[in-house]
């Protein structure tokens, strides 16, 4: 991992459904690695969320689910300062002003608009505005580094031209945000070989129980090579995700043992259970501490909100000054 040191890193992280083994290597663990040598705000973007979720409940649980999966994981909430989106209404005075300096034509050429509406999503204005509620989310902290999927890369080259723009209309306003494209050496495989991703019904989540595993794990879509038969270890799913939890001697051992031959699937998927479930264990006792805590959820919540606002409520005077928008209260 590239090595990051004395920034201002923020990310936003959609409260869409359960976190899977894909989300934690491909995302929470460099957020939560981040928090030791950076300054770190991540929120739950449930203000973006409404864009597809429209359940109060299941807003509202996944919300707290987020928050309590990046805690369980290791998020430390005296390095790192964790929010909803909604408990900063700067931020969405900054989307409306925003929005005033976007050419339509930028929000037009969103890949992930398009790909929404293809999926059958409502093309509602939000949807369609997504972008700038979510340079927003980024400018408001005068966020130096943003690590996100290269999904999201586009709206990060959207929020760099929101940003340039609105400096060349009204003066030196907002920080240039770096974009931090989070590696691709950790793209998980999900039980039918593809990317794992919810939209493809073949997760792993972080914190399933020793039954779900195990029905989940002997799932994974392996070819009919015999038992005795050599195995190629790299074109193989069970491998594949085994490495990412092994120490480099149980990478090797398993490895050399596929080649080898006489190592069947079934067993090699044992192994694999037995990895995940107790790489997993500590994580998830911590989870089922939180949720029996759940104030002290909020209260994390809270406080980070508290800390995140006050940075978003001087960098808005900020913007307003510049434009002229006056204020006649301050709360
Ligand atoms: P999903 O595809 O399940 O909807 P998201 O798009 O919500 O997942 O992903 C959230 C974060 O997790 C993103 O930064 C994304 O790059 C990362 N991520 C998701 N799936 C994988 C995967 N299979 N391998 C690596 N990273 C992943
Ligand atoms: N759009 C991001 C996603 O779907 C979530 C998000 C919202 C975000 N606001 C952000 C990410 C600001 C980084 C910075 O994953």
């Amino acid at each position: 991992m590239q090595d990051i040191k004395n920034k201002r890193i923020l990310s936003g992280i959609q409260p869409s459904g359960e976190l899977h083994i894909g989300n934690y290597f491909g995302a929470i663990k460099q957020h939560i690695e981040f928090q030791k040598n950076n300054e770190c705000y991540y929120f739950v973007a449930n203000l973006h969320a409404l864009t597809t979720i429209q359940d109060r409940r299941r807003l509202e649980e996944n919300t707290i689910e987020v928050a309590m999966a990046y805690i369980a994981l290791g998020l430390d909430p005296g390095r790192a300062c964790l929010f909803a989106q909604s408990d900063i209404p700067e931020v969405t005075e900054l989307a409306w002003i925003l929005s005033t300096v976007t050419p339509l034509g930028l929000l037009e050429r969103a890949h992930s608009y398009k790909d929404k509406i293809s999926r059958g999503i409502t093309p509602s204005h939000g949807l369609f505005a997504y972008p700038t509620l979510m340079a927003a989310d980024i400018l408001i902290y005068d966020s130096e580094v943003v690590p996100v999927g290269k999904d999201q890369k586009q709206h990060l080259e959207m929020t760099r031209d929101m940003a340039i723009k609105f400096n060349n209309i009204f003066g030196e306003t907002f920080v240039i945000p770096e974009e931090y494209i989070l590696p691709e050496v950790a793209v998980v495989p999900g039980i039918d070989g593809q990317k794992m991703s919810k939209s493809y019904g073949n997760t792993i989540d972080i914190f399933s129980e020793y039954n779900t595993l195990k029905q989940k794990i002997m799932g994974i879509v392996t070819d009919s090579t015999p038992l005795e038969a050599p195995k190629n270890p790299d074109t193989n799913t069970i491998y594949q995700l085994y490495r990412l939890f092994a120490t480099p001697e149980e990478k090797d051992e398993m490895r050399e043992k596929f080649l080898k031959g006489g190592y069947g699937y079934a067993e090699a998927k044992k192994d694999l259970l037995d990895k995940i479930y107790t790489f997993f264990h500590p994580y998830r006792e911590r989870r089922k501490r939180l949720l029996r805590e759940r104030e002290y959820v909020e209260t994390v919540l809270r406080n980070g909100a508290k800390n995140a606002r006050a940075r978003a409520q001087h960098v808005m005077e900020r913007v307003r000054n510049r434009c002229g928008v006056l204020k006649f209260t301050y709360y």
